[in-house]
């Protein structure tokens, strides 16, 4: 269960109350596909049909993807799974401090490669073995340049290695197009499909994010029941229902006063992920040269992150005396798993999950105090099912906001001048 604590915000969503339902319709208009994904029965049915189909074959999963194509699964892996062996864990689960970890061992291990740095690639050579490896190459277009690299160079060294290709790799791509598609079809490798009317910013819960979940033991049915709870929120009528238009309008309301850096701020180890994948989002979506009458604008606002609480020795001087041109969005987890008691030096009956609570309400009166505007989302605690309720929070929000602006939040002109001009370069120097 997600709420949205909104009193230190300085400005009130209802304002913009009369304008949800065209705002809704306007999204409609738009037919997107980010919140009917999440009911996409048949898809989940694959997934696991391919999950049962490879169990205890492979020790590690590797992803080569970048962007939209990588940063839900690395922020799944790391919400949700064990810090420091890299498995599943049930930790905010377990009752006692010793009954966590539980980490199954017949599940694999997910590298994500969502760069081309060539020491990058290196050390993911020293520690994979390729024949018990499982490449998933994830791109909607099926031809960016960095994937695509990825993708020959390894393919080169499973064909080197005489291994068989459809044994050791897996395609996320569009149904119909690029060349990844095309590859696909000509060598019967199992693909799934990136559906035409989802963004690759949008896709986390299509098999972009779902099936690298799945594979590594996460319940990808609780992800997908949290994210159809929001997705009702967020075709609501109601303004007092609708928490994706209130986050969007305090948002747009801020930014109308100046305040164009929205920071998030989890409160939560485990989140850090997720306000990297925001940060895409809100970037791409809403840093828009032209609006819909095609006049310039450039729209946009600036996302950052910070973690509590470490940030609070870090960004906090900042964002209490530094320019007052900022949003603070809080994530609050309520049950943080098994208290752990510190011995009673600085004082008695405290536990870290208290201290980090105290910490937090302090950064946020803090704030207050010197008239930052911030604002709270308050969580359960870190598990599939509010996972899936933040995605579509944060994605319905910026749907919104993209309506504030009137300007096209699902496409990416900019992305797409680098990627055009990354290949026209590529295509010059191997002519010389
Ligand atoms: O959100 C987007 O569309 C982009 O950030 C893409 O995800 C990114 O450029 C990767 O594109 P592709 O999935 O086509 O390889």
């Amino acid at each position: 269960m997600v709420e949205l604590k909104t009193e230190n915000s300085t400005v009130s969503a209802k304002k913009f109350s009369s304008h949800l339902s065209a705002y809704l319709n306007q999204i409609h208009n738009k037919d997107q596909g980010f919140y009917t994904a999440p009911r996409d029965s048949e898809t989940v049915k694959e997934i696991n049909e391919f999950a049962s189909k490879i169990k205890g074959k492979y020790n590690h999963i590797v992803i080569l993807g970048i962007g939209g194509s990588a940063l839900g699964p690395i922020c799944l892996k790391q919400s949700l799974t064990h810090s420091f062996t890299e498995r599943v864990c049930d930790c905010v689960r377990a009752r006692e401090v010793n009954d966590f970890p539980k980490i199954p061992h017949s599940i694999p291990e997910l590298f994500i490669i969502d760069n081309i740095d060539p020491i990058l690639i290196k050390e993911l050579e020293d520690v994979i073995k390729l024949e018990k490896t499982l490449f998933i190459v994830i791109t909607k277009s099926g031809t960016t340049v960095e994937t695509m690299s990825q993708y020959y160079y390894f393919r080169d060294k499973i064909d080197e290695a005489k291994l068989n290709a459809r044994d050791h790799f897996v395609f996320i791509t569009s149904h119909s197009k690029g060349k990844l598609r095309e590859i696909a079809t000509e060598e019967k490798i199992t693909t799934f499909d990136i559906p035409e009317k989802i963004g690759g910013r949008f896709s986390v819960l299509t098999p972009v994010g779902l099936l690298p979940a799945k594979l590594i033991g996460i319940k990808i049915e609780e992800i997908l029941e949290g994210a159809n709870e929001m997705c009702d929120k967020f075709l609501s009528e109601d303004e007092s229902r609708n928490i994706p238009f209130q986050l969007a309008s305090i948002q747009y309301a801020l930014e109308r006063e100046g305040k164009n850096i929205h920071v998030l701020m989890p409160y939560a180890q485990k989140l850090s992920g997720f306000a990297d994948w925001y940060k895409q989002l809100l970037a791409e979506s809403i840093g828009k040269k032209i609006d819909n009458t095609k006049k310039i604008v450039h729209t946009g606002i600036t996302p950052a992150n910070a973690l509590g609480a470490t940030d609070q020795h870090s960004q906090l001087q900042l964002y209490n005396e530094g320019p007052n041109d900022k949003l603070i969005m809080f994530i609050e987890v309520e049950n943080m798993g098994p208290e752990i008691p510190i011995p009673p030096i600085e004082a008695a009956n405290l536990t870290f999950n208290k201290l980090i609570q105290i910490e937090k309400e302090s950064t946020e009166n803090s704030l207050t105090k010197n008239n930052r505007p911030n604002l709270t989302i308050k969580i359960d605690s870190v598990n599939e099912r509010a996972l899936g309720e933040l995605f579509i929070l944060f994605e319905g929000a910026t749907a919104f906001l993209g309506e504030f602006y009137n300007i096209n939040a699902f496409d990416q002109p900019g992305v797409e001048l680098s990627k055009q001009l990354t290949k026209e370069k590529i295509h010059g120097n191997s002519q010389t």
